[in-house]
């Protein structure tokens, strides 16, 4: 018996990117794989998923992403395998694995998986755009990684996004720091929200990031990171803020700004955009983290780097223009219509493929009608018209698609000068 069909859809938190909004990603990741080139960073790829552990070393196993967001999973030799939720972990632990020569400077594109209560601009299944460079703490390579991040919202067209900024200090001083604040949260925990009432003394600092009053209320009088970090960590951070400052890069500081993942050390920002709503107006965020090769088993190595939301980076230029990104030409150059009832089209098509020129066709031999439509609706420039006429004559016709005089935009061309009359046309 055959199955019952089903009527599929993608499932809930994710989604499926076509035409037209697949050229916008396109665009949008061609001039990010430019800009990474521009500053030194070659592509790198790792596997979605990884043994769970290096997420869980990684960004922290008692943090809300490993521990209520992570699509966990066993396959069938066994192994504990997690979908990434997040770049960074996977491109440090291939670091470790592989020991490229330092500075290593990667970006990658990639799916990440977060097990969310999906909302717009918040999703099961995102994706981000990214660098990490690994083997450094030189705070020039800090204002490196934001600058370029700070470009490229401009040079998409942004135009409203703000950088917020903080230090974390290092180990030792926001061990201190952390057990400063424990002890100021322990004299007020019933103040606290309801959730952090239970949960504030695993992680304090999670307190810091809390958006409801009552945490809001009780932090606000208490300790803050940046007036707690060692003096070595003070000068990294002055010395990125004067730079970010000489280039124009406009940054504020939030000393609540500690972000989700516990790997983090000094330097730590995020790119909000106004235009998006409150909650999920993060566009991007990164910072420091400088023991995580450390803790996945590779020598000590200073790290840093950012992730974009490609979904929420695409809303915020929807919000901000009427305009699609047209970075890269995707207009197709020209349109075959084939009547000779014999494929004409395939050979032709092939010639022009070839010589570079962006060539499409109708199929299933359908009317001259109904092919001219299809080369109207295609957006090519040019329509190629092959008949039987033509075919007798060796010839085809030209017409430009474009051009509101009919006798003007027709001519005839020999069959085999097809492909340089229509390059020196589109030269033209
Ligand atoms: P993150 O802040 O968790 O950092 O994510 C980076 C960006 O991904 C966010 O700013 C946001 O634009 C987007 N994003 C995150 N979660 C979602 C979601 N559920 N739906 C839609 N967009 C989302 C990281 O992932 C770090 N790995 C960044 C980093 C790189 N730190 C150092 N290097």
């Amino acid at each position: 018996m055959n199955p019952q069909p089903q009527n599929f859809r993608a499932p809930v938190g994710t989604h499926d990117v076509i035409g037209p909004d697949s050229a916008q990603w396109e665009n949008l990741i061609a001039l990010f794989a430019e800009t990474a080139y521009r500053y030194g960073f070659e592509l790198a790829i790792s596997p979605l998923f990884e043994d769970v552990g290096v997420f869980n070393r990684g960004i922290g196993e008692n943090s809300e992403v490993a521990t209520k967001e992570m699509y966990v999973f066993e396959d069938r030799g066994g192994r504990t395998l997690a979908l990434r939720p997040e770049g960074t972990a996977s491109v440090v632990r291939a670091f470790v694995q592989h020991q490229p020569t330092t500075p290593w400077k990667a970006w990658y594109v990639t799916p990440a998986f977060r097990y969310e209560r999906p909302q717009a601009g918040r999703y099961r299944q995102h994706h981000q755009i990214g660098v990490e460079v690994l083997g450094t703490d030189d705070p020039a390579v800090d204002v490196e990684v934001i600058t370029m991040a700070w470009r490229f919202f401009a040079a998409l067209g942004l135009t409203r996004y703000r950088l917020l900024i903080n230090s974390m200090g290092h180990d030792e001083c926001r061990g201190a720091y952390v057990k400063l604040l424990r002890d100021f949260l322990g004299a007020h925990a019933s103040e606290l929200c309801e959730d952090h009432q239970k949960v504030w003394s695993e992680n304090p600092l999670r307190v810091l990031d809390c958006k409801k009053p009552a945490c809001i209320d009780v932090t606000t009088g208490g300790p803050m990171l940046p007036d707690h970090i060692c003096d070595d960590c003070r000068t990294h951070f002055s010395a990125v803020l004067g730079s970010l400052h000489d280039l124009g890069v406009e940054a504020t500081l939030n000393p609540r700004l500690v972000r989700g993942f516990d790997y983090y050390t000094r330097t730590t920002f995020e790119f909000v955009a106004d235009a998006l709503d409150g909650a999920q107006n993060a566009i991007g965020g990164g910072g420091r983290y400088d023991k995580l090769a450390e803790q996945l088993g590779g020598k000590p190595t200073s790290g840093i780097g950012f992730g974009c939301g490609i979904e929420r980076l695409l809303l915020t230029r929807a919000a901000e223009s009427d305009r699609p990104l047209e970075l890269l030409n995707r207009t197709l150059d020209c349109f075959v219509v084939d009547t000779t009832g014999v494929d004409s089209a395939t050979v032709l098509l092939d010639e022009l493929r070839s010589a570079g020129i962006a060539a499409d066709r109708a199929y299933d031999n359908r009317s001259m009608k109904s092919q001219m439509k299809a080369a109207d609706r295609s957006g090519a420039r040019f329509a190629v018209l092959l008949g039987p006429q033509e075919l007798a004559a060796g010839e085809v016709t030209i017409r430009d698609l474009r051009s509101e005089d009919f006798a003007q935009s027709q001519q005839t061309a020999p069959r085999n000068d097809v492909v340089t009359t229509i390059s020196n046309l589109l030269t033209k």
